[in-house]
């Protein structure tokens, strides 16, 4: 059986040996010439982990998706060390693979479950075509402070809707159990709190309160480990002081002991070693020791793992045989569950017409369509009426730009096959229309290598030899000779995700500056913004009349963007986080506590006001969706009963719409303060013009309930609720019930 192989191999290791299958190493083979983006021997980087793969001193690789090399390094495996054990290949397939999806970011502003899941299933089936079983995806570190890059990871800053995102890749990437064909491992990572960095800035310390790690930061992770996840990533960073790779409280008794969870954990890159650096373990023998007792089995390294002083420790009594040989175990059973045992490789022609189904790249562009989101639609400029049009002008860098519209933790991608706006406007407006692109402006101006494009694939921002004045003037008489102008602008891709932090989140370079002149023509202006992290838009959101926010759409991007603004389908998508006005308001979340001056809300700042620009939530759709009807089944339940909320849906307006509609429900006193407002709820629905719909929703004990942080558990308190319906944050359509004592 299954387990009598493991047992059977366990009892046959050498302490060496269970050190090998507890390290996984990252294997860089860089084009000639690319430059490492991190520090270390490139050269002989391969050749090392080879070697470490033969001699059993490596049980799994990361950063190879080339089926062929995946082939010849499982050979190496299997045919080169004593035990035969097969290596487990682990990659960053964060929102596809070969068939690029929107970002996630952008996936969770689609609220719609199903096309998450949808996506990263493609995403799944790609991988394990070229021999991926495993993903360290979904990131579901909640998100509040959009200086951090990472947010472009995430699912933003609710935790409610951060949980269903999270349970939705999970299914998508892992399919019904670890194992399933066609699927591959998910690993919800960083656990836990990384995203709360102190100023945002990317591997910085986190100190988080334990109502806010309970009620906020936590949910996604117990979501995504209810869902079956068979992996968890640690976090880097040190939460409220311990290492998170050295916290047996958060491996061992959180995630095991309470939440129950049977897969391995792996530490993120070279966190087991800097354990020292931390100043936490005394050196490597200690760390590998804290790592494996905290409960983290599988070290990820790019030299010079702390596990290989595991023997050590555990000749010394540092680290018990118990824990060691529970971790080796941990990562034999994804090897047995994957079917390494049985079938190490694969089939290198299938994976080519795997890579190349055109299915694929349907998901994908549905996904982008999906997850826009409309932010303003004054005068109801868009949809764009082909038929009165002769001339569009598209203006802006990254208008044609195909590795931007991928956007950022893409590796493997073909930016052939990547549909950009310029060219998805051309194909969609067909012969009739003339289309025109003209960059304008730098979107830069100085370079910043990604941290990650490890594979040498970095490109450049902006071509050189850019002629800023007279580019400048070529775009502005392009929008004013054109019937309508389209200006893209937002982040150029490499200046976020992991360590791409930013101090502002104003338009970089002098894209406002070029959007401000286009739009001084007096052409119609819609104005596309690529993104990943919300960006000072205040001048646009007062003078622009039609805004839609594309993010980094992926593959398909550009074709999904020609038909949003031609309306074939009409946008739907909502904002994940609230959208602040500047960065000094940051951190700003709608869930928040009460002020005890709740009238002064606004006049918090001398120079800004304290509301967002768009709340959380926020999406306009081509149709005019109006809520009546708000109510709820009973006035009062007990603390163990539910509540169904029904709202009445109406789309009033002449187009067909696309509205999440949303829950919000407010406990008015007990046994702590609560937010004035937290999502419980929601449901993304389509409505023809002039169509009604009444959803329900269910308010029951887990909706209710707490951490408290006095009481040191869950609470739920007898009390008044408020809910509340709608489009967004917002929201005004109100009801109350009680919850009477028990
Ligand atoms: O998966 C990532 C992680 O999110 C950040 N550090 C590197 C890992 C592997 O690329």
């Amino acid at each position: 059986t299954d387990q009598s192989r493991v047992d059977d191999l366990i009892a046959r290791m050498t302490p060496a040996e269970k050190a090998g299958q507890l390290t996984q190493y990252f294997y860089f083979r860089l084009p000639p010439g690319a430059t490492p983006a991190l520090d270390f021997d490139a050269d002989a980087q391969p050749a090392q982990v080879e070697a470490a793969l033969r001699d059993g001193a490596a049980g799994s690789l990361l950063f190879v998706a080339d089926p062929a090399q995946i082939n010849r390094l499982q050979r190496l495996a299997i045919e080169g060390n004593r035990l035969g054990i097969p290596a487990l290949f682990g990659f960053d397939v964060i929102h596809g693979l070969r068939t690029i999806l929107p970002v996630p970011i952008a996936m969770a502003a689609s609220w719609d479950p199903v096309t998450i899941a949808r996506g990263q299933a493609v995403a799944a089936r790609e991988a394990r075509a070229v021999g991926i079983h495993w993903t360290f995806a979904p990131m579901v570190d909640v998100a509040r402070d959009p200086r951090w890059g990472r947010i472009v990871e995430g699912a933003g800053e609710d935790p409610f809707l951060g949980a269903a995102v999270a349970v939705a890749q999970v299914r998508g990437f892992q399919g019904a159990e670890v194992g399933a064909p066609e699927h591959v491992i998910a690993g919800p990572k960083h656990f836990a709190g990384y995203g709360a960095a102190l100023g945002g800035r990317d591997y910085d310390e986190v100190n988080l309160s334990d109502s806010e790690l309970w009620n906020v930061y936590f949910p996604p992770f117990r979501a995504a480990v209810e869902a079956g996840a068979g992996n968890v990533m640690t976090a880097y960073m040190a939460l409220n002081g311990v290492p998170a790779a050295g916290s047996r409280w958060l491996f061992t008794e959180l995630l095991r002991e309470t939440w129950g969870f049977t897969g391995f954990v792996v530490s993120d890159a070279n966190v087991a070693r800097s354990l020292v650096t931390h100043g936490f373990a005394a050196d490597l023998t200690d760390a590998a020791a804290r790592a494996v007792t905290a409960g983290v089995d599988l070290e990820m390294a790019i030299e010079d793992p702390a596990c290989a002083h595991l023997p050590a420790a555990l000749e010394s009594g540092a680290a018990s045989a118990a824990s060691v040989d529970a971790s080796v175990r941990r990562v034999l059973e994804a090897k047995v569950r994957m079917g390494l045992f049985d079938a190490p490789f694969v089939d290198e022609e299938r994976a080519r017409e795997v890579l190349a189904d055109p299915a694929h790249r349907d998901v994908a562009r549905v996904a982008a369509e999906r997850s826009a989101v409309l932010l303003r639609n004054e005068g109801a400029l868009l949809p764009l009426d082909a038929g009165a049009l002769s001339s569009i002008a598209v203006i802006g860098p990254l208008a044609d730009s195909p590795r931007d519209t991928l956007g950022p933790w893409v590796f493997d991608y073909d930016l052939d096959e990547t549909v950009t706006v310029v060219a998805g406007i051309r194909a969609r407006a067909g012969a009739g229309i003339r289309v025109e692109h003209a960059r304008g402006v730098p979107v830069v101006q100085r370079e910043f290598p990604s941290l990650f494009d490890m594979f040498g694939r970095n490109t450049p921002a902006d071509p050189p030899g850019f002629d800023d004045a007279a580019e400048l003037t070529a775009a502005v008489d392009l929008a004013r000779g054109a019937d309508v102008a389209v200006v893209v602008v937002g982040e150029w891709q490499n200046m976020i995700g992991e360590g791409a932090s930013r101090s502002s989140l104003d338009l970089p370079g002098r894209q406002l500056e070029l959007l401000q002149a286009v739009v001084e023509t007096g052409t119609p202006v819609v104005l596309l913004v690529m993104n990943g992290r919300p960006l000072d838009l205040r001048w646009p959101a007062a003078h622009v009349p039609a805004i839609l926010d594309i993010w980094y759409p992926g593959t398909q991007g550009g074709a999904a963007t020609a038909n949003l603004l031609f309306g074939d389908v009409s946008p739907g998508g909502k904002l994940p986080f609230t959208w602040p006005r500047t960065v000094g308001q940051v951190p700003l979340v709608y869930s928040h506590l009460r002020s005890h001056e709740p009238e002064n809300q606004e006049r918090r700042y001398w120079d800004e006001a304290s509301t967002p620009l768009f709340p959380f939530g926020h999406g306009l759709s081509y149709g005019h969706v109006e809520y009546a009807g708000l109510s709820v089944d009973r006035p009062t339940v007990t603390a163990d009963e539910t509540v169904i909320v029904s709202v009445q849906v109406t789309n009033t307006g002449e187009r067909a719409a696309d509205e999440v509609v949303q829950v919000y429900l407010h406990q008015r006193h007990g046994s702590a303060a609560r937010p004035v407002r937290e999502l419980k709820g929601f449901e993304r629905v389509a409505l023809a013009a002039g169509q009604s719909r009444t959803l329900t929703f269910s308010i029951g004990p887990a909706e209710r309930r707490y951490w408290n942080a006095a009481a040191h558990d869950w609470v739920s308190d007898a009390s008044t609720f408020d809910v509340w319906a709608g489009g967004d944050s917002t929201a005004p359509l109100t009801t109350t019930f009680e919850v009477s004592p028990a």
